[in-house]
């Protein structure tokens, strides 16, 4: 694969939409924004339903004008697009029990992950459209990026065409919530899965692995926990270099450091042999995600995350990362900087 298509604005017929009745269940982080969106790019607030069980998020859509549905089964019945906008984990149980077996033959149903439509989690019928608009913002950015007039990255796709017009609902859609703006990347589930689940179970664990042993070494060889910690992180510094790497280059923002600095990293990336890293990383992306290996894993703990206390696998492992040297160190030293500040 090279390059993606991008599609914008002029690649997207809101008319596709004209007539439609449009359901967002969930109106959270993704939902209210989306919804708003659409909204505010012309589409009737008569035709918008926000199906929600009676809850803060139920009550946000009230106070914003929305008509609100609790009734999921009624709102499944009159949708012809659904914005499935609920959290990834309790989509199949809700979406496949209560909405797929009232929804129209033709309907389309729109997530912004990829994850469970990859792992073929949700029932659809082959008679329906299921479609991929997954904007690479949190929702607050989503809303108030779309309000400053200017738009965000998005990845669409059409993963299964029921009706014929699967990928012209998918590019209306995303121009609707403002999407394709800024050019909405044409993508897929398989993509967008394989992407997020490498970054979160092989590249950020080994990031965190790396800042872990880093200090452990550093702290050893004398170094204070307030010079480590704000070397390392709390001055922001990290934040700043990805910052820059997105706005100037991934190699062009080293620029901006010493030139000793400079030298420093890059040859010391360029002698670092990274061998064991990619068979790391493939065994990862082909041996845990790709063969569901994770994802089967994942359902079996998946109730549990509800639970309180260290009943709940989650705090357990919170509970881990809390010990390691690093962690017990920064606690200090907010807790020293939190009485200096008292003073
Ligand atoms: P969220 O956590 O903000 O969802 C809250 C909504 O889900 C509320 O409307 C709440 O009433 C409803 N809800 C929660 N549990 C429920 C249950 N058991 N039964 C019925 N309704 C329930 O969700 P968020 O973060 O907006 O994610 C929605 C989708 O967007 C997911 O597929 C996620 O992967 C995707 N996404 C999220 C991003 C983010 O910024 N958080 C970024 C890009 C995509």
């Amino acid at each position: 694969m090279g390059s993606a298509k991008i599609y914008y604005d002029s690649d997207a017929d809101l008319a596709v939409l004209d007539g439609k009745t449009i359901v967002f269940l969930g109106f959270g982080n993704q939902g209210a924004a989306q919804a708003q969106n659409l909204r505010d790019t012309g589409f009737p607030n008569e035709r918008i339903i926000i199906a929600n069980r009676p809850d803060s998020y139920a009550e946000d859509a009230k106070s914003k004008g929305f008509n609100v549905e609790h009734d999921f089964a009624k709102a499944a019945e009159v949708a012809d697009v659904v914005f499935l906008l609920i959290p990834d984990q309790v989509q199949p149980r809700v979406f496949n029990e209560t909405f797929a077996p009232r929804l129209k033959d033709n309907a389309a149903i729109c997530v912004a992950s990829g994850y469970n439509v990859f792992f073929k989690l949700l029932k659809f019928k082959p008679s329906q459209d299921v479609v991929m608009v997954a904007p690479r913002m949190i929702g607050s950015s989503v809303r108030s990026l779309y309000q400053k007039g200017k738009g965000f990255p998005c990845f669409v796709s059409a993963e299964q065409d029921g009706t014929g017009n699967a990928l012209k609902v998918a590019l209306a859609l995303s121009r609707g919530i403002g999407a394709t703006k800024l050019g909405a990347i044409a993508s897929s589930v398989y993509e967008e899965t394989a992407m997020d689940l490498m970054a979160e179970q092989a590249l950020w664990p080994n990031i965190i692995m790396l800042f872990r042993e880093a200090f452990s070494v550093l702290k050893e060889a004398g170094c204070s926990d307030e010079a480590l910690c704000y070397e390392m992180w709390m001055s922001k510094e990290p934040a700043e270099i990805f910052e820059a790497a997105a706005d100037e280059g991934f190699v062009t923002q080293l620029k901006h450091h010493s030139t000793v600095s400079q030298y420093g990293q890059l040859s010391g990336a360029l002698k670092l042999d990274g061998t064991a890293a990619r068979e790391h990383f493939k065994n990862i992306l082909y041996n845990q995600i790709l063969n569901g290996k994770f994802t089967k894993e994942f359902s079996q703990i998946e109730n549990d995350l509800e639970k309180e206390g260290l009943d709940n696998p989650l705090n357990q492992l919170y509970q881990k990362a809390e010990e390691m040297e690093l962690a017990q160190a920064e606690k200090r030293v907010r807790s020293r900087l939190a009485d200096l500040l008292k003073q």
